[in-house]
């Protein structure tokens, strides 16, 4: 089995309030049908934190931040309809589920999941607000994909983004930026994260060493070529390894 997340910079334009790349989004559905066993996750991009960070989400329970909470829960259950719609048509069964429902004593309960994969339905889980005692919270895809990989031990974690992988500071700022095709312990830079109010590349970053430490292969590509997903483990590969 896999686990692979949709970064919310692939679906959707991080600066422009529910602007979603449908061309995109659907090529990157096409590249993924192929695989045996998969599950999905995927992040909020304009559908989540334009919002949450208008509204300061996560915070203290408000009535401020319980209207925010409720625009953010309809926006990304809508984004995730999208994925699963695309999934489903080219006759992959799958099922959105969002962690708003599976927090419970501290923690988030993916039964459910279990559930889903064994009746050979493909869920489709997502960053979204909850409740946590007093506070309107935010759980990014990222931290989803950590507690699933503990969880099911797939054989591959596969983050995709819109950058060909970790560099050793942030691409777009700087021109002359080294990708790093393996990864293992050495220095890397991130600096300051603007539309995003889970942590950014950073939080993914972390998020990967975390899969990589449980001993599963552990992968980020860029998404913008998902056809890159084949060459994983090929001469081909481009894209960053966690070793
Ligand atoms: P998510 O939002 O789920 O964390 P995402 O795919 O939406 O994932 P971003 O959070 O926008 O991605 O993170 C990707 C961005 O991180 C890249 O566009 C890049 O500009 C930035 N970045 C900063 N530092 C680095 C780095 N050292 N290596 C690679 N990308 C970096
Ligand atoms: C964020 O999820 C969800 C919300 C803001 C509600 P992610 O943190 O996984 O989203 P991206 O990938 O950064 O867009």
């Amino acid at each position: 089995m896999d686990i692979v997340k949709i970064g919310g910079s692939l679906l959707t334009d991080k600066t422009a309030y529910r602007k979603f790349f449908q061309k995109k989004a659907s090529t990157i559905i096409q590249n993924l049908i192929h695989l045996e066993d998969f599950i999905l996750v995927h992040g909020g991009g304009s559908f989540g934190h334009y919002i949450s960070e208008r509204y300061g989400l996560p915070g203290e329970i408000s009535d401020e931040r319980i209207r925010a909470a409720s625009i953010v829960k309809y926006d990304m259950t809508d984004l995730n309809q999208k994925i699963v719609k695309m999934l489903n048509t080219r006759n992959r069964p799958s099922i959105g589920i969002s962690p708003f429902f599976l927090h419970s004593h501290e923690d988030f309960n993916y039964d459910i999941v279990r559930k889903t994969i064994k009746n050979r339905i493909i869920p489709v889980l997502y960053g979204d607000v909850y409740f946590r005692d007093g506070f309107l919270d935010i759980l990014s895809g990222d931290s989803i994909m950590v507690s699933l990989a503990r969880i099911f031990k797939p054989r591959r974690t596969i983050f995709m983004s819109d950058v060909d992988g970790v560099y050793d500071r942030d691409p777009k700022k700087y021109r002359d930026a080294t990708l790093m095709n393996t990864y293992s312990s050495e220095s890397v830079s991130f600096g300051t994260i603007s539309n995003d109010v889970t942590g950014g590349m950073e939080l993914k970053f972390k998020s990967m060493i975390q899969c990589r430490d449980m001993g599963i292969k552990t992968y980020l590509i860029n998404g913008n070529y998902p056809e890159r997903i084949d060459t994983i483990g090929t001469k081909e590969f481009m894209g960053t390894e966690f070793v």
